[in-house]
């Protein structure tokens, strides 16, 4: 098994997709390696392929002030996005590099097998729930295979409209109850019998 320092490395050489032609660093994600939250946005801006960081700009100071609001820091949870290079000009990222960037992400999600996936916009939406509406599911929870994911909007789209900031804010608030009913079902499930997992 791969160690996300290992995958970052992989994902620096990465040239699957035109977008590597274009990028100043490779965005990897960033936090903590036990992190129990994961947030994933769309794709790096002009100060995130500067810096090789997630969410450093205007978006991820708004995002630092929600992580705040529920007593959590950027060092406590992983932060990364769907896109790992800057799209030219902050264009919306084609199906064909959304899909040649799939893997990273599946990788990191692996190696984190965080309790809550947080995605942020429809990008980061779309890539766990197709064919949905952002303002049909944010804020509601899905739980699929232990893991909780939580549509929210993305943080640049509500810095320019005060009704998606409140919403936004609203739906953060909820992350901290999400978490504890996760710690409660994940200790309720039985433990297998020990010749129960001598079989397999
Ligand atoms: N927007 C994103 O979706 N990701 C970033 O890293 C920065 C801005």
């Amino acid at each position: 098994m791969l160690t996300l320092v290992e995958l970052y490395q992989e994902i620096s050489r990465c040239h699957r997709c035109e977008l590597a032609k274009h990028r100043t660093r490779v965005v990897p994600g960033e936090g903590a390696e036990d992190a129990e939250v994961v947030f994933i946005g769309e794709a790096p801006g002009w100060h995130e392929d500067q810096q090789g960081r997630p969410f450093v700009g205007a978006a991820g100071k708004f995002l630092d002030t929600l992580l705040a609001s529920i007593d959590m820091c950027r060092e406590g949870v992983y932060i990364c996005n769907v896109i790992k290079c800057r799209p030219p000009e902050n264009r919306d990222p084609s199906p064909q590099e959304i899909e040649a960037c799939q893997g990273w992400l599946d990788k990191q999600l692996d190696l984190l097998h965080p309790r809550i996936v947080v995605t942020l916009g429809r990008y980061s939406m779309a890539r766990f729930f197709p064919g949905e509406s952002i303002s049909r599911i944010h804020g509601k929870e899905y739980r699929r295979g232990g893991v909780i994911y939580y549509p929210m909007y993305h943080p640049a789209a509500a810095l320019h409209q005060q009704k998606l900031r409140q919403i936004i804010e609203a739906d953060m608030l909820r992350i901290p109850l999400l978490l504890s009913e996760s710690e409660t079902e994940n200790t309720c499930e039985p433990e297998p019998e020990p010749e129960q997992l001598s079989l397999f």
